[in-house]
């Protein structure tokens, strides 16, 4: 597959802080992929570097192969930035198509209105006059103006409402099955986890873990194969089954830890245990998130390849 960006040994230093710490990646064309971490972690810092518009104090970052700021990337690269100043004076529309003319093949001008989900008489407002989630909105249809091959969101979806956060989720799936390579951060995990297919997780300038979403949550959080109590099941039978870790009854269910949760509903079926009501319980990312940041980078070396 196609690198289109690649950190090489990537250290970013601002006076005494650290923001980044020796991080080496590469994203491959097509990805679509979540920066999370804590406030502080390192996450804006490397956005931005990876946008060339702060140059890493060691280390090498390249973009399509060139450098980030080269001239052949202003076209190809998009992003919604953490902080967002309008132009003042002009309005939305003005705003709009002086950023298509930036761009040799823009998007289209209505698609990009109706990305904005403005109603026509907010079209016609001055920019600095929005609403906080409709200034979210322009600046998400900006980003894409120049029909970008890669797109940087910095935590997009702050101030926007559940129809504004479903829209633009909706349009950045779409975007990403047309092939454009994705980057976000979010604090909003949920959201990492219903649409990445990559996280990356810093803490304290370092990634702790990168890998698909379900595998970062397998490795470090229990999963389980629950179902009702009832008096005919014995407890120490259901403990016998390979893969099951710990057989714990609680508020009339029985829940079987495993790390195998098909392989032990196989073995239920099976021996033809008489359960009832099964459900299968995964460990959440923020569960998976709380022990990565709580432990620090040690933990996680051993514990996902991927890094
Ligand atoms: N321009 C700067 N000058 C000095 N320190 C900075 C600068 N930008 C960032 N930092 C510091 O670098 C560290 C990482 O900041 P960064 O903005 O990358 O964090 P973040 O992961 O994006 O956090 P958040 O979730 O709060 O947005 C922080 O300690 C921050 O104070
Ligand atoms: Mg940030």
């Amino acid at each position: 597959m196609e690198i289109v960006i690649s950190l090489n040994q990537i250290t970013k230093q601002f006076k005494k802080q650290t923001a980044v710490n020796n991080i080496s990646t590469v994203i491959h064309k097509g990805e679509l992929v979540a920066i999370l971490g804590p406030n502080g972690a390192g996450k804006s810092t490397t956005l931005l570097m990876m946008l060339g518009l702060i140059e890493p104090t060691n280390g090498e970052i390249t973009l399509m192969g060139d450098h980030p700021k080269h001239k052949r990337n202003r076209e190809r690269i998009g992003a919604m930035l953490q902080e967002v100043s309008m132009i003042d004076a002009l309005t939305v529309m003005e705003v709009i198509q002086l950023f298509r003319s930036y761009y040799p093949q823009p998007m289209a001008f209505e698609q990009l209105i109706s990305i904005t989900g403005l109603q026509e008489e907010d079209l016609k407002k001055r920019a600095d006059k929005l609403s906080g989630g409709q200034k979210r909105r322009l600046s998400f249809a900006l980003a894409l103006a120049g029909d970008p091959e890669i797109i940087f969101f910095d935590e997009p979806t702050v101030g926007m409402d559940t129809s504004a956060r479903r829209n633009f989720w909706r349009t950045v799936e779409e975007m990403n099955k047309k092939g454009k390579t994705v980057i976000f951060t979010t604090h909003y995990l949920q959201e990492a986890d219903d649409v990445a297919k990559r996280i990356i997780l810093f803490n304290q300038g370092k990634i702790i873990a990168d890998g698909a979403p379900i595998d970062i949550k397998r490795k470090l959080t229990a999963s389980s194969v629950s179902f009702a109590a009832n008096d005919f099941i014995s407890l120490e039978m259901l403990a016998t089954i390979a893969y099951v870790m710990k057989v714990v009854e609680k508020d009339g269910r029985v829940f079987l830890e495993t790390d195998h949760t098909d392989e032990v509903l196989e073995e239920i079926f099976a021996r033809k245990i008489k359960v009832k009501d099964i459900n299968i319980h995964h460990g959440r990312l923020d569960e998976a998130f709380e022990q990565l940041t709580r432990r620090g980078g040690e933990f996680v070396e051993s514990s996902l390849d991927a890094v």
